[in-house]
């Protein structure tokens, strides 16, 4: 697929089975995030694969620190890490400096995207995915992350089970706009 095709036709694929991207194909996809902007060359990100076994304990992890206070909540917690065999949790690693923290988390979320679209362009389907996981301090030390680093994002990866859906089409006068002075 060329790059201009797979940036116009992702879409976020809700439902994910077996088989997520092969080594060689993961290595390809975290190549791509590598070549995220970044704005003092910080390389402010860190990416946890999580995979197998390990997706129950990130669910078993996510109850024992959040303590949902509701049965429903607490099931949520338990099956949402099942919903995709593979899991890269985007860290932004926020370096104190001349560069500001937004920029950083920037460079992590623009990270996310090329992984989402690589994903895509070798054929598989993801979901970027944040809630109160990716916001909850208790989660971040769990993880073994710093206090100062930031969870920008959950992008569950593997195999599509629906069709993608319709890439909806936008009216780009709605969004653009010469401006002249
Ligand atoms: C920072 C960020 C966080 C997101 N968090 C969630 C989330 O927690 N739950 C959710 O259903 N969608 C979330 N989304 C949206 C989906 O990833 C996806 O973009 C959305 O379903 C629209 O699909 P599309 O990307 O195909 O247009 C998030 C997107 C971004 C950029």
């Amino acid at each position: 697929m060329d790059a201009l095709t797979a940036l116009q036709t992702r879409t976020a694929a809700p439902r994910l089975t077996t088989p997520a991207p092969n080594p060689e194909q993961l290595e390809q996809i975290l190549k791509a995030g590598l070549r995220a902007p970044d704005h003092g060359m910080l390389r402010p990100w860190r990416f946890l694969l999580i995979e197998g076994d390990a997706r129950l304990k990130l669910a078993q992890l996510f109850v024992d620190t959040t303590q949902p206070d509701t049965e429903e909540r607490k099931q949520k917690l338990l099956t949402t890490p099942l919903r995709a065999p593979l899991i890269i949790v985007a860290v932004a690693t926020i370096k104190e400096g001349k560069v500001r923290a937004s920029e950083q988390v920037c460079s992590a979320a623009a990270a996310i995207q090329n992984m989402s679209v690589a994903c895509h362009a070798l054929g598989y389907g993801s979901i970027w995915l944040t809630g109160g996981v990716a916001y909850d301090p208790r989660v971040k030390v769990a993880l073994g992350l710093k206090e100062t680093d930031e969870i920008v994002g959950y992008l569950y990866v593997g195999t599509a089970t629906v069709q993608d859906r319709p890439v909806p089409q936008h009216n780009l006068q709605d969004f653009v706009q010469q401006w002249n002075g």
